[in-house]
């Protein structure tokens, strides 16, 4: 018997089931101002959308990468969690937002999957989203943010 070899990454075979996009990568640091500056003279990158989000004590620039976004996070307060993040581990890689239809379903399906939640419902996010956070003990090691336009 003869097979095909599969079309990874191509057309509609390739899919992330309820992951549709990579809606941003999210990058802790100490100095948001250093960091935008940065990108921009490295890459040429371009502020798109800037927010405090108080509930979570952070201050965050998204640079626009094609459809998605590259998220520059700092602190707002000392006892925020990305302040103890900072303090912790240092600056760099500190969570992978992907994108869902549905943030209730993907949270059910992260759950029956084993998976362990930050977040028990989804809450408001950025830009208007609505988010539920995946722990990384759970998910080999990577804080997930399910974010829903
Ligand atoms: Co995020």
């Amino acid at each position: 018997m003869t097979a095909e070899p599969a079309a990874a990454g191509t057309g509609a075979a390739a899919s992330g089931g309820l992951l549709t996009e990579i809606d941003h990568v999210a990058i802790a640091v100490h100095d948001l101002e250093a960091a935008i500056a940065w990108y921009g003279a490295a890459f040429g990158a371009t502020v798109a959308h800037r927010e405090r989000v108080e509930s979570d004590g952070v201050e965050e620039a998204l640079l626009q990468v094609a459809d998605s976004f590259v998220q520059l996070l700092t602190p707002t307060r000392g006892d925020s969690p990305v302040a103890r993040y900072l303090a912790a581990r240092g600056e760099g890689l500190h969570h992978v937002g992907y994108r869902v239809a549905d943030c209730a379903a993907a949270l059910r399906a992260v759950l029956d999957a084993g998976g362990r939640m930050i977040d028990a419902a989804p809450r408001p996010g950025s830009r208007g989203t609505t988010v539920a956070f995946v722990h990384p003990k759970g998910a080999f090691g990577t804080l997930i943010e399910l974010v829903q336009e």
